[in-house]
């Protein structure tokens, strides 16, 4: 005869969670679904994730996995992709939605940890503090000076804000309490009445590289956005501005950077992301005018528990058959799996 707790297992959804997340919300999720997990704080081998994805009715995925058709095809049973993320280029949604998968992200939770971290990395670029920590811990704090460790003031300067999403807007939100002038590039424009209460002005792309002191990139990952600032647009800055990006790694041409760094044509820059993350570009690392994260924009505990707790109830509705609160892919609904 079957115990309760067996009879419990098999009417529960089988679930694979790829990342580590807070142990609160982790019960929670265990309380509703025989969860197999990856307990480590390093991405879970694709070829092990393709091993047990299988049995499993639903997925909730990290940005590191790589989630596309031949992913899905070896997981016949799988009617929920819950991502841990606001970006989504990690999961091929076309192909989710072809097979009738409902996918889901997690906005909203990590907008002003992210606006933070663009903030940090502004100032961090403008007044050199990682440099001159380390400048600091070498001994090389000898006497004050007028002259020495001068670095750019944030106060009063222009922000070109390149995508007026969540977080965009968050980050110009910060920029007042500096004083800044904010000019923004979107795919949309706001309303007037709209602008005028963010206080930012909408500027054409090249306009905006050219009169900004700190070009921040807010922008999702699409073949659109992929090398939104190449060779070209580096050009267009002024010599003293800085990168910031807090995006994905691909909106930027990573090479380019690295060469308009290294003969100094823009005053530094400031990054989270990688195009080809965790590998960096070669020679980044020996950059002094460049600060370098390792992709934390929502790297706060509070952010992450958010993040994951939203993932899972996307993922529980998903199983359900109720609709996701973040689905991206709404007309799968129609004919579920
Ligand atoms: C996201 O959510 O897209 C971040 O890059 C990871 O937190």
């Amino acid at each position: 005869m079957e115990g309760a707790g067996e009879r419990d297992k098999m009417s529960k959804p089988k679930v694979l969670l790829t990342g580590r997340i807070p142990h609160d919300v982790m019960a929670a999720l265990k309380q509703a679904c025989e969860v197999e997990a990856n307990r480590e704080d390093r991405p879970m081998e694709r070829t092990r994730i393709l091993e047990l994805i299988g049995d499993k009715d639903g997925l909730l995925s990290m940005i590191t996995d790589r989630v596309d058709g031949e992913f899905m095809d070896r997981a016949p049973r799988l009617r929920m992709i819950a991502n841990m993320a606001v970006g989504y280029n990690n999961i091929d949604v076309r192909a989710a939605t072809a097979r009738g998968i409902p996918v889901s992200n997690t906005p909203g939770v990590l907008t002003d940890a992210t606006a933070e971290l663009a903030f940090a990395l502004i100032l961090a670029a403008a007044r050199r503090i990682v440099e001159m920590d380390e400048l600091t811990r070498r001994g090389g704090f000898r006497f004050w000076a007028p002259m020495l460790f001068l670095g750019t003031e944030v106060t009063g300067k222009t922000l070109g804000i390149i995508g007026l999403g969540r977080i965009g807007k968050a980050v110009a939100r910060r920029a007042r309490g500096f004083d800044m002038q904010v000019l923004y590039n979107s795919s949309g424009r706001m309303e007037a009445a709209e602008e005028r209460e963010l206080q930012v002005e909408y500027a054409d792309l090249k306009r905006l590289l050219r009169e900004s002191d700190f070009v921040s990139l807010h922008v999702p990952l699409t073949e659109k956005t992929k090398h939104l600032i190449g060779a070209n647009e580096l050009a267009m800055m002024k010599p003293t501005a800085f990168l910031i990006n807090t995006s994905r790694g691909p909106v930027v041409d990573e090479q380019a950077l690295v060469k308009v760094l290294r003969e100094r044509k823009i005053g530094g820059a400031g990054l989270d992301v990688y195009e080809n993350e965790p590998a960096l570009a070669p020679g980044l690392t020996e950059l002094d005018n460049v600060t370098l994260l390792p992709h934390i924009g929502s790297g706060t505990l509070e952010t992450r528990t958010r993040m994951a707790s939203l993932a899972v109830e996307n993922l529980l509705a998903g199983l359900r058959g109720d609709v996701p609160p973040n689905i991206l892919n709404p007309e799968v609904m129609k004919n579920r799996r």
